[in-house]
C-alpha cells in the first residue's frame, strides 16, 4: 500500500504521532496484554521523544526496543538508549522491567546481537512482529543502522526473517560515526504492524524523493517505504520541499 504522508509542523507532527502510539496501544493491549515498540536514536528522538511522554498513552504496558544502538555505554551522549531514557522513559515513569536496550557497551557485538535478538524474540515473537516502529532517515536513505549497499537489503532479506537469519546484528563499519553498531534488520522492521518514518530539516528532502517518486531507488529507505504494509511518513515542510505539489 503506499505510504500516507503527513506534512506539517512540528506540533501537529507531534500530536500525529502521539495519537498513533496510542491508537496502536489500544489495539495491542487489547488483543496481546501490551504494546511493544521499537525507536530510533537521532534528531527524531530529540525532536519527538519529550513530547511521547507526556502523551496520554498506557506507557507502563509498553515494551520498548531500539531499531539499533551505537556502540558506546549507556551514560553516553550518543547512546540511543541513553536519548531515550532522559527525554521519554524516565519522565514517563516506564518500569525497567519494560525497558530492553541493546548492549552498545558490550565489547563483543556479535555476542550483544545474539542477547538481543533473544530478547526481542521472547517479548516479540520469532520470526518478531513489533507493533509500532519509529524510524529516522540519514541523508544516505540509510534506517536504523541498515546503510545503502549492506547486505540486509538483499532481494533475499524481504518478508519474515527466516529461522536462520537473527533480527539483530553488528555492523562494524557504518559510515556514519560511530562505525560500531548494533541494529534491527530490514525484515523485522517491515514486519512491524505498523511502520513510522519521520524525517525533519532540508537535508533529509532528497532521501525522501528518491524513495517516494524515483522508481530505481535502492536505498533502504526506498525499500522500507515500497515494502512495509501501511506505511506512515511524517514531514517537516523542509524534508517534503522537493516532493511534487
Ligand atoms: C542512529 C539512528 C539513525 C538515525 C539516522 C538519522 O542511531 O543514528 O537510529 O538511523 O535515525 O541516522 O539521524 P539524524 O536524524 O540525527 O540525522
Amino acid at each position: 500500500m503506499s505510504p500516507e504522508i503527513v506534512v506539517g509542523d512540528l506540533p501537529g507532527l507531534r500530536g500525529r504521532l502521539a495519537r498513533e502510539f496510542d491508537d496502536a496501544a489500544r489495539a495491542a493491549i487489547a488483543a496481546r496484554g501490551r504494546l511493544v515498540v521499537a525507536l530510533p536514536g537521532g534528531s527524531v528522538a530529540e525532536a519527538f521523544f519529550a513530547a511521547l511522554a507526556e502523551a496520554p498513552v498506557d506507557w507502563s504496558s509498553t515494551d520498548f526496543f531500539w531499531i539499533d544502538e551505537r556502540a558506546v555505554p549507556p551514560g553516553d551522549p550518543d547512546s540511543n538508549y541513553g536519548l531515550a531514557s532522559r527525554l521519554w522513559l524516565t519522565p514517563a515513569g516506564v518500569p525497567a522491567a519494560r525497558i530492553h536496550r541493546m548492549a552498545g557497551d558490550e565489547r563483543d557485538l556479535a555476542l550483544a546481537a545474539r542477547r538481543a535478538s533473544e530478547e526481542l524474540t521472547a517479548v516479540a515473537g520469532d520470526p518478531p512482529r513489533l507493533d509500532v516502529v519509529l524510524v529516522g532517515v540519514g541523508e544516505d536513505g540509510h534506517v536504523a543502522s541498515i546503510f545503502p549497499g549492506r547486505e540486509v537489503l538483499t532481494p533475499g532479506a524481504v518478508g519474515l526473517p527466516s529461522a536462520h537469519e537473527a533480527p539483530v546484528e553488528a555492523v562494524y563499519d557504518a559510515p556514519k560515526p560511530p562505525p560500531r553498531r548494533l541494529t534491527m534488520t530490514l525484515p523485522v522492521l517491515l514486519a512491524a504492524r505498523r511502520v513510522v518514518v519521520a524525517a525533519l530539516g532540508r537535508a533529509k528532502a532528497q532521501a525522501i524523493r528518491d524513495a517516494l517518486h524515483a522508481s530505481d531507488a535502492v536505498t533502504p529507505l526506498a525499500h522500507l517505504l515500497r515494502t512495509a504494509r501501511a506505511p506512515l511518513v511524517l514531514l517537516d515542510r523542509d524534508a517534503a520541499d522537493l516532493l511534487p505539489t
